[in-house]
């Protein structure tokens, strides 16, 4: 081997590595920056865009950094698990204030960077533990899900999405819960389901609660949407019924989409243990997943979120401006629906109006999907359309494309 220069390649340790393949949502979104066509549109990735076309930097999120700019708070380190006041504070709003569950000591909560980085530090921590359990993921689920818990675990699914009805496999996926062996973890979203937008009621949720515990299972909730469906309270009624009941679980929350801030990866891990005591010894444990990972958490968007959680001034502002990105989706949906309509497609998309959060499951094949690449219109190969990127602007161009498809090609 010569002194200098790059190794030949027979040498290189790297050389046997293959390509990965594309992540199948930032990758579109990689492919979409790629892509010289000045009319695409990306409806892939969630993200909420507001009438212009933009990721909105919220009122409130201003009004915070504002004030943080002023007192300075210092670039140190936070402590591993993460800034108190905002783990108190984000334990409240998933939990409700005055919780029992709280006051009982039962929860800890530990910062994280993003939902996803809460899945991560939950999934390792089940690791050390239960490191030979099943993942059960309800079908379809996340991408990202099955690739997090497929490092470590066994994945499953369970049966979830009826594509014949658009709706719930309710009776499906209770079949699979009781099959499930004792203490497999049982990933749920606890709102606005990723990626179909269908949502079990209240009572379906009290129903899967009572298979969990009849069969031990582990419920992992995935939060990364309150706020969307109906309301802050009332998005967190599957988190806040499951923390109750006195069966262990763990919660993955984000508030990318909720505060609308994406690149400052703010969210957090709850675990509820059976006793306070249990509680503090996963939380020791969790904190060394995290010091091993990337040792403590980033400062800025959580003290952001923290300040608008407890500040009544900005909390207001941060709820309306919640409400109103709520609201938008709703009217989008209806906006699509019709204009899909106008375009004389056949097909009844009525269902899109009763999926929640920002995603639609539009049920366009993988084939169609791809032909609309071609032309500039950017979606999950899964037919997931991201309802929360449209606007008066590119409506139109999006409609039409997806009705001419529609009619040589039915979906
Ligand atoms: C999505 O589902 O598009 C978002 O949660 C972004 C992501 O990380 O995949």
């Amino acid at each position: 081997m010569s002194e200098a220069g790059p190794v030949p390649v027979s040498e290189s340790p790297f050389a046997p590595i293959p390509a990965a393949p594309p992540d199948p949502i930032l990758g579109l979104t990689e492919a979409f920056r790629r892509d010289p066509n000045p009319h695409k549109v990306n409806l892939g990735v969630g993200v909420y865009l507001d009438a212009q076309g933009v990721v909105p930097t919220l009122h409130a999120v201003r009004a915070a950094e504002a004030r943080l700019l002023e007192a300075a708070p210092g670039k140190g380190y936070l402590p591993i698990d993460g800034d108190p006041e905002y783990n108190r504070r984000v334990q409240a709003l998933l939990l409700g204030e005055n919780a029992p569950v709280i006051r009982e000591g039962r929860a800890v909560t530990v910062q994280a960077p993003g939902g996803t980085g809460a899945l991560r530090v939950g999934a390792d921590f089940l690791h050390r533990f239960l490191p030979d359990t099943t993942v059960f993921l309800s079908a379809p689920s996340w991408e990202n899900h099955a690739a997090l818990f497929g490092t470590h675990f066994r994945v499953q699914t369970y049966p979830y999405y009826d594509p014949r009805t658009h709706g719930l496999d309710f009776a499906g996926m209770m079949e699979a819960f009781v099959r499930m062996p004792r203490h497999s973890v049982v990933v749920l979203h606890a709102c606005c389901h990723n990626p179909t937008g269908v949502d079990l009621s209240a009572a379906q949720w009290v129903e899967v609660l009572r298979v969990c515990r009849e069969r031990a299972l582990v419920p992992f909730l995935d939060f990364a949407y309150q706020g969307f469906a109906e309301g802050i309270e009332a998005d967190a009624f599957a988190v806040r019924l499951f923390a109750e009941s006195g069966l262990p679980c763990l919660i993955a929350n984000s508030f990318s989409k909720s505060f609308s801030l994406y690149g400052e990866r703010v969210g957090a891990l709850t675990l509820v243990a059976a006793t306070a005591d249990e509680a503090q010894r996963a939380l020791s444990q969790i904190k060394r997943v995290v010091r091993v990972n990337y040792s403590n958490p980033p400062a800025h968007g959580a003290l952001v979120v923290s300040l608008i959680l407890g500040d009544a001034t900005l909390r207001q502002m941060w709820e309306a401006e919640l409400t109103g990105m709520r609201e938008r989706i709703q009217s989008l949906r209806r906006d699509f629906v019709q204009a899909l309509g106008a375009q004389g497609v056949s097909q009844d998309f009525g269902f899109i109006l009763q999926q929640r959060g920002m995603f639609s499951y539009s049920g366009l094949s993988r084939e169609t999907v791809l032909q609309l690449r071609q032309e500039g219109l950017y979606i999950v190969e899964s037919g997931r359309i991201c309802i929360a990127a449209m606007n008066e602007r590119n409506l139109p161009f999006i409609a039409e494309a997806i009705a001419r498809h529609l009619r040589s090609v039915p979906c």
